[in-house]
């Protein structure tokens, strides 16, 4: 192959190309509070987010009066001082336990309105919410109400947010199958407007062989599939969710760096996997930030994006995300317009809403 090139590599077309500096894009400039990089706010998708993750304290406490809940923290500071982690299920344990207060429409509404106000600021325009319906019909709340409090506050995004999005139907995997297929058929049957499935919760113990009848149900219905794979769980995981599950991506994947073999059948896909970085740290997947793998990702040339996860438990929105990855790795301008324009194609959006989204990306 002829590499010589009369023309800078443009991130937004060859993402594979090694990092160089790319000129300013004149895009706004945000001074992000914490980081000690000056980092531009570029217009993303947001591809990993669950949205009883967005489910900040002080919201915890204004709906459990207006529900007449009484939580069994004092206030705020105990809330807070619980937001300490030593793997996953400890998140898990206390995202469960909090989504309590999460009664009715209007709340579900609430919830998905603040997180799209601050997902404005952080840069995203387009975000592909996942949402956990099992866990609303275990303390009672029906499907109806979450779906359409959660799918209200989407119907008007565009309009109020100017952020383009999508439902995932999240599935839990620690949960039976035949559960999970309930569900999905009864999403299905109330026409619930989901574009795609996922599948997230506690991974260890729970393979990607267990849900091959609901991956091949939900692909029958038309939906789109994903799966966390390989965040906690062996890089065996990330290969049996695409070759048992068939998906398209793979939520997190960070494990996959543990096996040479798997990493270049990825970059030879193009398989997106949707990184997260300061969930990785909180969940003490990586020991720091230092250790992330995701310069290493980059370096492979797999299709990396960077996702806020549960933003209201890991410390930060996608923009903290990228201004601290910033600041410790010193991504450069290229990289994180490339980080962009990886999230960007690896959406499920249109592809004249790709193709507009790249076009704001690239100064347009
Ligand atoms: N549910 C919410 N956040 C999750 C995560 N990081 N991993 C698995 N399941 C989740
Ligand atoms: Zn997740």
């Amino acid at each position: 192959m002829d590499n010589h090139r009369d023309t800078a590599p443009n991130p937004l077309t060859e993402p594979e190309l090694p990092a160089t500096e790319l000129p300013a894009t004149g895009l706004p400039v945000a001074d992000l509070a914490g980081a000690e990089a000056v980092v531009r706010i570029l217009p993303i998708a947001e591809l990993h987010l669950h949205i009883e993750g967005t489910l900040q304290p002080e919201l915890i406490f204004e709906l459990a009066e207006r529900n007449g809940i009484t939580l069994p923290y004092s206030g705020l500071d105990e809330l807070r001082g619980l937001y300490e982690f030593s793997d996953l299920q400890s998140f898990l344990d206390l995202y469960y336990a909090n989504m309590a207060v999460l009664r009715t429409e209007q709340d579900f509404a609430d919830m998905t309105r603040a997180y799209l106000a601050r997902a404005q600021e952080a840069g995203v325009r387009h975000a592909e919410i996942m949402m956990d319906p099992q866990a609303h019909l275990a303390r009672g709340v029906s499907l109806k109400t979450c779906v359409n409090g959660v799918a209200s506050a989407l119907a008007t995004s565009v309009e109020d947010f100017g952020i383009s999005t999508l439902l995932i139907a999240a599935f839990l995997r620690d949960l039976p199958e035949e559960s999970a297929l309930e569900v999905l058929d009864a999403l299905l049957a109330m026409n619930a407007p989901i574009a795609a499935i996922g599948l997230d919760s506690a991974e260890v113990g729970n393979p990607p062989a267990k849900f091959e009848r609901l991956f091949a149900r939900a692909r029958e219905a038309g939906l789109r599939l994903t799966a966390h794979a390989g965040e906690e769980g062996p890089a065996s995981y990330i290969i049996d969710s695409l070759d048992i599950l068939g998906v398209e991506r793979i939520d997190h994947g960070i494990r996959c760096m543990d096996d040479p073999e798997l990493v270049e059948r990825l970059v030879d896909d193009r398989i997106p996997l949707t990184v997260c970085p300061l969930s990785n740290v909180r969940l003490r997947t990586v020991d720091t930030l230092a250790d992330h793998p995701l310069p290493a990702m980059l370096a492979a040339g797999l299709n990396v994006s960077v996702n806020s996860d549960d933003p209201a438990y890991f410390g930060g929105y996608v923009d903290d995300n990228f201004a601290q990855l910033t600041a410790v790795f010193e991504l450069s301008e290229f990289d994180r317009a490339r980080l962009a324009a990886n999230s960007i194609h690896s959406s499920f959006a249109s592809e004249d809403r790709k193709a507009e989204l790249l076009d704001e990306l690239n100064g347009g």
